[in-house]
């Protein structure tokens, strides 16, 4: 299989090797570790890996499984805005 191919296996690869970088990072780490913890191996972050892979398949792809709503996780974010960034 290329790696070039939008496969869930390849997002999945995509999505985790994203979250690993955005817990190392000084401004975003916060707002995940609050919501999800700081072990990516938990059940919570397996679940958001695989919500975050289903997500951008079906965004990828215009069908799928994601039938979630993004936003409004968002707005109850505290400090999210912006501002912090
Ligand atoms: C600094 C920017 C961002 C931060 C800090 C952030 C943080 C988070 C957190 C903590 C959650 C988990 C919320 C929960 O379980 O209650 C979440 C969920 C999610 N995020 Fe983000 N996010 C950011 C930007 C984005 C962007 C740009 C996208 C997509 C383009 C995105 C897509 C999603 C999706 C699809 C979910 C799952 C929502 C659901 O429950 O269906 N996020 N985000």
């Amino acid at each position: 299989m290329l790696n070039t191919q939008i496969t869930k296996e390849n997002l999945n690869k995509l999505v985790l090797t994203f979250y690993t970088r955005v817990l190392k990072d000084k401004e975003l780490a916060s707002f995940f570790i609050e919501k999800l913890g700081a072990d990516m191996k938990s059940e919570i972050w397996q679940k958001h890996i695989t919500l975050l892979t289903d997500f951008w398949y079906t965004i990828s792809h215009g069908k799928g499984e994601y039938k979630g709503s993004p936003f409004a996780p968002h707005m109850q974010i505290k400090g999210l805005n912006k501002e912090a960034l």
